[in-house]
Parts: structure tokens; C-alpha cells; sequence
């Protein structure tokens, strides 16, 4: 072999890695000015179980599981070896010349016995964003097939995320990037969020979850059943601040799916595999979504890879209409990609990870985080399963906000959290958490620990 090809260029120091990030690296979601402000960005350069490090020597427990998906933890050597095995007996081949790859089929026969039922048939893509992208034009497609092309309307919920493309950014309620390059595209409609700590807080539970369920069907009923495709949700909304519905609400949610005959898309890119103590969070709230997209956990982030998973009714009319689905992506059933998630799976499965976050983690974390009510600034705990946020406010036992708007005080604890040694993440002012799922009860004493000490911290800053 040529001695060359083995000469990998030396790292250079943090400080040189830092000026090259900014002037050449463009990371995700940020302002770039502020990025220079703030002097660059973090160097993350390993990690292993439930711990990152960076460059500058600091070990930090991953309160977000990456970014809610590391769900096996870092450093599993038997991911790596099975990229490795699956790279060098085919590294790629495509799934566009009525061909397959072993992987790609056996990943996709093993998600469809989770998934279960009706939802039997796999579309596979690289993102959650791609995921629901091809949901969108599946969904649209299947209506026109049925003689009703006028169904083409998506409802969503504000504050929803479904993704960064196009289409996937309209599906989602993020009102700032619909701000950027006039979103949503048309056909997308949005309608509360269940969110009662801040849209609800004087109403009782039952009373919410049923105004929240009804704004459906008074905008099903505005828009004309006649003009609705579907309705999509995450199960519990993730990036818009770890909002968790009762299971009321998606009780009444299918109930209205089904009396208009709206299809339901369940976007199970967070609460997928295992998050919420089941391997979908469809499946703990007792819902039947004709089409579930999935990433993230999947493959727990060691390569990017997602789903869509369609009900065979669907399936079956594309197929009695003889209709070819113009839609597919060179990395469609990456076969290195799908080894790698079949073996996270097989990994889950050993190790009972769902079981052990349902019975075992989960409540332990519940009761954990419960401890920090104490605190004069937190307004509410919540948690499900691994996932679980905190309300930072201005005096317990309400929802007022410092400052004069929303998202001053979360950022405060979220940057103590960073730096007493807990990555977690600040949406607005909920602090939110998703450790990786092989969280020990020691190492959720120590991320409650960091919490409670940073809340401390923060309430001094803040007064
Ligand atoms: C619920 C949900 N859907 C979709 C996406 C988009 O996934 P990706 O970033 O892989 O495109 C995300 C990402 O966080 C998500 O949380």
C-alpha cells in the first residue's frame, strides 16, 4: 500500500481548531456572529457511555444523549466492528434498480415487528427531516390514488419539530424558521399545542387536554374534512421544550383522526426506541398511526439513518393503482447504515433497555428530578420514561417568566449545568433532558445533583 494513503493530517491545537471551525465550519441552528463573539465552538473529540469529552480536558455527562439519540451510549465497540465487517463486504449499493441489500431487509422486516399490526412496510432515508419528507409526499400521493386529491392539507401543531428541509420545517411550528424563506409552504396548517404549564395553567388537566384535542376538529371542520390529509404530532414534543400530553388527549386526537377519516402520522423521531419506556410512544399513549417516522435512536446516532413506516392499507393501494412512487434518495437503505441499527436493536433488545427505562430508570428518574420543586425558580418538574424537562420561573408554584420575555433564564442554569459538568439543553426557559438510555440510578444522582447545584447558581445570578 502506498505509505501516502496512511498519512492522516496532524490535529491541530484547540486554540488553531477554534479559528478554523469559525472561519470555515458552519454548525447547525446558530448565529454566526454570535459564534465569533463567543470565541468558536466546544471540540467534542470522544466519548463513552454516558460521558463526552473536549478538547480542552473537560468530562461531561451527556444530559441530551447527543442530541436525543446516543440511546445505546458511546464507545459500543460492536457497532464499530459490525460498520467495519458490513464496509468491506458492501459498503454501499442503492435500493433504486428493483434492488436490496441484505441489511436494508433484514432491518426493515425487524422494524416492522416492532412497529406491529397494520404498519408493515419501510421507507428508509438519512434524516428525521427526510423521514417526514417522504411521509408528506406518501400521504399526498395516497389520497390522490384514492380519488380524493383534494386531501392535501397537513395539520401540525405550533411549537412542533419535524425537521429542517423544506417540507419538514412547514410541518414544524417553529414560528422563527418559518420566518426564514417564507414558510410553511402551502397546505400546512397549525393548531395548539398541548402545552399546559404555559398555555393552560389555571385549567384542570381534563379540562386542557380536551380544548387541546377539540382544536382539531374545529380546524378540520373549518377547512372542510374534504381538504384534510393527515395530522401529525410527536408524542411528546421534543425540541419545542419536552411538552407531554395526558393520554387523554391522544385518546380524543385519534378519536378525531378517525370520525374525519384524516390519516395520522406519528413522528417518532425522539420518542422512538425506547425514550418513553416502549419501543414508540405511539404504543404508550394507546395510538394506531397509519404512517410512523423514525431516526435517532434507530441506529442511536452512530450513522445516520431513518424511516418511514407505512400501513399496509396505503401500501395496498399504490399497489392495486400499479403506481410508481417517484420519491427515494441515493442513501435509501445505506446497507452499513442499516447493519448498524439492526445491531443498536439487537443491543436494546439484549440488554432490555426499553424494559429497564419503563420500570426501572425511568421512575427513578421521575422521583429524582422531582427533588428540585424545592427550588424559589423552578415552576414545574415533568417527565416521561428518559425524557424530562424543568420550568425555570420567577416564583414557584407559577409560570411567570423572568425577564420581559420568555428565554431569559434558561439559557442562566443551562450554561451552570454546561459548567458544572451536565450538557443539557435550554429551550426558552425549560431545561431539557435525555440522557442515553443506559443511565445508571448513580448517574442520575449526579445529573440531579449538577441540576440542583446549577438552579442554586442561577437563582443568585438572576435576582
Ligand atoms: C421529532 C423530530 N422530528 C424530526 C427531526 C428532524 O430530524 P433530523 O435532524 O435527523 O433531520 C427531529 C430532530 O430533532 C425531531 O426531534
Amino acid at each position: 500500500m502506498n505509505a501516502k494513503i496512511n498519512t492522516i493530517s496532524p490535529v491541530p491545537g484547540t486554540a488553531r481548531l477554534r479559528e478554523l471551525d469559525l472561519a470555515h465550519h458552519l454548525p447547525a441552528q446558530q448565529n454566526y456572529r454570535l459564534m465569533q463573539t463567543l470565541g468558536g465552538s466546544r471540540i467534542i473529540t470522544r466519548a463513552d457511555g454516558c460521558y463526552i469529552h473536549d478538547a480542552d480536558g473537560n468530562k461531561i455527562l451527556d444530559g441530551m444523549a447527543g442530541l436525543w439519540c446516543v440511546n445505546v451510549g458511546y464507545g459500543r465497540t460492536e457497532l464499530a466492528e459490525v460498520a467495519r465487517e458490513q464496509l468491506l463486504q458492501l459498503p454501499f449499493y442503492n435500493t433504486f434498480f428493483r434492488t436490496a441489500t441484505v441489511p436494508a431487509v433484514q432491518l426493515a422486516t425487524k422494524i416492522a415487528g416492532l412497529t406491529g399490526g397494520d404498519l408493515q412496510h419501510v421507507f428508509f432515508s438519512s434524516s428525521g427531516s427526510e423521514a417526514n419528507d417522504t411521509a408528506f409526499r406518501m400521504v399526498r400521493h395516497y389520497w390522490d390514488l384514492r380519488g380524493e386529491p383534494k386531501r392535501k392539507i397537513f395539520i401540525s401543531r405550533w411549537n412542533a419539530y419535524h425537521g429542517s428541509t423544506v417540507a419538514a420545517a412547514s410541518l414544524g411550528g417553529m414560528k422563527h424558521m418559518h420566518a426564514q424563506g417564507d414558510l410553511p409552504i402551502p397546505g400546512i396548517e397549525h393548531i395548539m399545542q398541548p402545552y399546559k404549564f404555559g398555555d393552560g395553567f389555571a385549567e384542570s388537566e381534563e379540562a386542557f387536554a380536551a380544548r387541546a384535542a377539540d382544536a382539531l376538529e374545529q380546524r378540520i371542520r373549518e377547512l372542510g374534512p374534504e381538504r384534510v390529509a393527515a395530522f401529525i404530532g410527536e408524542p411528546v414534543q421534543g425540541a419545542g421544550g419536552v411538552i407531554i400530553p395526558s393520554r387523554e388527549y391522544w385518546q380524543r386526537v385519534g378519536a378525531i383522526c378517525k370520525k374525519y377519516g384524516v390519516l395520522l402520522v406519528a413522528d417518532e423521531v425522539i420518542c422512538g426506541f425506547g425514550r418513553l419506556g416502549r419501543w414508540f410512544g405511539h404504543q404508550y399513549f394507546g395510538l394506531q398511526p397509519d404512517l410512523v417516522t423514525m431516526a435517532k435512536g434507530l441506529s442511536s446516532g452512530y450513522l445516520p439513518i431513518s424511516a418511514t413506516v407505512v400501513s399496509h392499507e396505503i401500501i395496498e393501494l399504490l399497489r392495486a393503482k400499479d403506481s410508481e412512487f417517484f420519491h427515494g434518495y441515493t442513501y435509501s437503505g445505506h446497507p452499513t447504515c442499516a447493519a448498524v441499527a439492526l445491531r443498536n436493536i439487537e443491543i436494546m433488545e439484549r440488554e432490555g433497555l426499553v424494559q429497564r427505562t419503563a420500570e426501572v430508570t425511568g421512575p427513578y428518574f421521575q422521583q429524582a428530578l422531582q427533588r428540585l420543586r424545592t427550588h424559589d425558580i423552578v415552576g414545574e418538574v415533568r417527565s416521561l420514561g428518559l425524557i424530562g424537562a424543568v420550568e425555570v420561573v420567577r416564583q414557584r408554584g407559577t409560570n411567570l417568566r423572568f425577564g420581559d420575555k420568555e428565554g431569559t433564564a434558561g439559557p442562566v442554569v443551562r450554561d451552570r449545568c454546561i459548567a458544572n459538568g451536565l450538557m443539557v439543553r435550554a429551550v426558552r426557559d425549560a431545561i431539557v433532558i435525555c440522557p442515553p438510555l443506559i443511565i445508571t440510578e448513580a448517574e442520575i444522582d449526579q445529573l440531579v445533583g449538577i441540576l440542583d447545584k446549577s438552579l442554586t447558581e442561577a437563582a443568585a445570578a438572576l435576582r
